[in-house]
């Protein structure tokens, strides 16, 4: 039984993906973007600019603030790094002179020195989105080139100033280009964000063949309705998504705003547990210097990280919803399972519900621990049929972890015929019997 469960849970994986090696689980790290835009004015704004000084500002708070130790490894630079103009005798991309006065090379050199990897921005097309040198065809085994010379660990590839036919090219070819280069180099692509994002413009086999992750969809903005714009996207099109991901090849829904100026607790911790879900790359794009206790708790909680990184890659599903109310599942290694309980409402009182692990198909355990994530709290020990109950705020969530409770070590007793157990302990926690 247990083996026919796991086999089915592979299906969905089992499409050929980008031979590199890499993000065999989602990446993790922090990406410029969201939070400092194409700010260039170093002079005005020098701690928000975009600099080599932010990126070694940023590296080093993920390694003292224990933002490293917890999963983010990646420095990610984004768009408006370069010289307005490429090289005339090399024809190479540039540095800004100012901004990165000792290039790139030696960026990459100090992150790796502390243990962090870096990622750069390039952009298929005449220009990057803020206006800088683009990649054109022509020009993408050298950029690749120059990406592997500085030691770069990824690059993402924006689709501004490019049309659906370069695209059908451009996108492919980089990820050979790379690939020739002989560096390890993840590859982020942005081509589906440019095409709408699904079939028959977007081909996910093809991008799984070629990327390791993808946007899919529109940027993510600093609001709770930009998050929930696209967790309903996420939601509707799942038949199309959930196939496409898997080890090695994410859908990205774009960056954790978390830590940012707009989400309330609630909402920070319900967009962290849909992007656990997700099996979504953890890009953070706030301020490392700045964030507040909460946010970083948050963050670093290994309960929703640890449900982002299963490595069976299998990205989650919304299972049922009601008016305002997602349930969303994602399967885990093990038996166990994720799921979000996503109160997306307006009304204001928490909203009331009753739930059974056999309402959400999980009835193949005698017994299951749930546990509240954030809480990190078991809940109790439930029979899948067996009813719960909780509450949900709005514009909140409820992580809950599913274990199947493994009778041969935990507790004999459970076996017995009657199954009225009184009283389990499981870890250091002792069970109420709710079944
Ligand atoms: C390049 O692709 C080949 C075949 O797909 C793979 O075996 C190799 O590891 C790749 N090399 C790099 C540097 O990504
Ligand atoms: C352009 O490349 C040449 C040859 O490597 C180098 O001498 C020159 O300094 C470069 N110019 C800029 C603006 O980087
Ligand atoms: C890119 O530039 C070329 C040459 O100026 C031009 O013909 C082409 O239309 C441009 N492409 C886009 C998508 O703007
Ligand atoms: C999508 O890409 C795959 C892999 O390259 C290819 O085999 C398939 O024919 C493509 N599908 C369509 C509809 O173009
Ligand atoms: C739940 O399981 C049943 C029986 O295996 C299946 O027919 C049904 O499609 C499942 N429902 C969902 C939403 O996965
Ligand atoms: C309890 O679960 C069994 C299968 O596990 C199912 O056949 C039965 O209908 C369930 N009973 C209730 C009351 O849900």
């Amino acid at each position: 039984m247990w083996t026919l469960i796991i086999c089915l849970a592979l299906l969905p994986v089992l499409t050929t993906s980008l031979d590199n090696g890499v993000m065999r689980v989602p990446p993790m790290g922090w990406l410029a973007w969201e939070r400092f835009r194409c700010e260039t004015d170093c002079v005005r704004n020098p701690h928000t600019c975009i600099s080599e000084r932010l990126f070694m500002e940023m590296a080093d708070r993920l390694v003292k603030d224990g933002w490293s130790h917890a999963g983010y490894k990646y420095v990610n630079i984004d768009d408006c790094w370069t010289e307005k103009k490429r090289n005339a005798t090399t024809g190479r991309l540039v540095p800004d002179l100012k901004r990165f006065p000792n290039g790139i090379k030696p960026l990459a050199d100090y992150i790796h020195s502390l243990g962090l990897k870096l990622g750069i921005y390039a952009d298929l097309g005449n220009f990057t989105c803020g206006g800088y040198p683009g990649t054109t065809l022509d020009q993408i085994q050298l950029d690749a080139q120059t990406f592997a010379e500085w030691g770069v660990d990824m690059v993402k590839l924006d689709g501004c100033y490019s049309t659906p036919e370069e695209r059908a090219i451009g996108y492919p070819k980089m990820s050979k280009a790379l690939n020739k280069t002989g560096r390890v180099i993840a590859y982020s692509c942005s081509w589906p964000a440019y095409d709408g994002g699904l079939p028959p413009k977007v081909n996910y086999t093809l991008l799984g063949e070629i990327c390791n992750l993808w946007r899919n969809y529109g940027d993510i903005q600093d609001s709770w309705d930009s998050v929930l714009n696209i967790v309903n996207w996420w939601g509707k099109y799942q038949d199309i998504l959930i196939p496409a991901a898997g080890p090695g090849h994410w859908n990205d829904p774009d960056m954790l705003i978390v830590g940012d100026f707009s989400l309330s607790e609630g909402e920070s911790r319900a967009q962290l547990a849909m992007w656990a879900i997700l099996a979504a790359p953890l890009f953070m794009s706030n301020d490392l210097r700045r964030i507040g206790r909460t946010a970083r708790a948050l963050l670093q909680h290994p309960g929703p990280i640890n449900i982002n990184q299963d490595p069976l890659g299998i990205q989650g599903r919304l299972f049922f919803s009601t008016a305002s109310l997602d349930v969303w599942k994602r399967q885990l290694k093990g038996g166990r399972y994720a799921i979000a309980v996503l109160n997306k409402g307006t009304g204001g009182t928490p909203k009331k519900v009753e739930l059974s692990l056999s309402s959400l198909n999980i009835t193949t355990a005698q017994f299951y621990v749930i546990t509240d994530v954030y809480e990190d709290k078991p809940l109790g020990l439930y029979k899948p049929n067996a009813s719960f109950h909780f509450s949900v705020n709005p514009s909140d969530v409820l992580l809950l972890l599913v274990e199947p409770l493994s009778c041969k070590c935990k507790c004999k007793f459970v076996l017995k015929e009657t199954c009225n157990v009184m009283e389990i302990r499981y870890g250091n926690a002792l069970l109420e019997d709710v079944a």
